[in-house]
């Protein structure tokens, strides 16, 4: 798809990589970009439409696809990620809301604004998942990654289904990012401005999936090794 002149939808768009994702869009060139967040007044890049969107509740995402019919990129960058052992009787209600933020989440939004999109020309989703998705930080990302994988399991599931309307999907993978989200971790980080700059690469060329640094590279490449990454990380 072309970014230029195109009309976006980030969710999660307040703050880290959707912020990032706002002001990369608008420098791309796109006409009219809503930054959707919890909390609309938290939005502070120019020249953008705040709008109020949790994406756990159904209604509001009903409100802004019956509101918002000029879309055609749709961002599902919004996420949460809560760490701990699975063994933890609490990783129960955590899987749980990171399955309605991470995984429902994206899911309502692309179903609720597919016939927008089939109806506007040049269009497309972006679902941000994670390096995570194909493996689990020991006693820690249990939760994450099954939403994680869940996710990248209902994007591969809709971009056949939205490939026939010309809706096209990328789906974008990274270790660490440098956002509040993984702010406590010494660990190398990727800018986010540069995943972004990766993503649009990847709706201009119309390719499938971002990997967005070596992490993500060498963890997908780790499916195919034997054993298999996922199998265990080691502590
Ligand atoms: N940072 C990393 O290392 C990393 C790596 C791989 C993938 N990711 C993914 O990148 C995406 C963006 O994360 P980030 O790193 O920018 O994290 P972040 O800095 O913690 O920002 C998360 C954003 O999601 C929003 N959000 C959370 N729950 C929401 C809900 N129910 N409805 C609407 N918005 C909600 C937050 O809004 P509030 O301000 O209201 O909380 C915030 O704008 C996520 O999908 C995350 O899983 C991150």
């Amino acid at each position: 798809m072309k970014i230029q002149g195109s009309v976006a939808l980030v969710t999660g768009a307040n703050r880290g990589l959707g912020a990032a994702f706002v002001e990369g869009l608008l420098a791309a060139g796109a006409s009219k970009v809503y930054a959707a967040a919890r909390t609309p007044a938290t939005v502070t890049v120019p020249g953008v439409i705040p709008v109020l969107l949790d994406v756990t509740r159904p209604d509001q995402i009903e409100r802004v696809a019956s509101e918002l019919t000029d879309v055609n990129l749709l961002v599902n960058n919004a996420g949460i990620g809560e760490m701990g052992p699975i063994l933890a009787p609490s990783s129960v209600e955590a899987l749980r809301r990171q399955l309605e933020t991470n995984a429902f989440g994206p899911l309502l939004l692309t179903q609720a604004f597919a016939s927008t999109l089939a109806s506007n020309q040049n269009s497309a989703v972006v679902n941000v998942l994670s390096a995570l998705t194909w493996f689990t930080l020991p006693s820690a990302s249990g939760a994450y990654s099954a939403s994680k994988a869940a996710a990248w399991a209902l994007s591969n599931a809709l971009r056949q289904e939205l490939s026939s309307q010309g809706t096209s999907l990328v789906a974008v993978h990274a270790g660490y990012i440098d956002t509040d989200l993984v702010r406590g971790i010494a660990a190398p980080k990727i800018a986010p401005a540069e995943v972004v700059r990766q993503t649009l690469a990847a709706l201009e060329a119309g390719a499938p999936e971002v990997f967005a640094d070596d992490t993500a590279r060498h963890v997908h490449a780790g499916l195919t090794t034997k054993p298999p990454m996922y199998v265990g990380m080691g502590a």
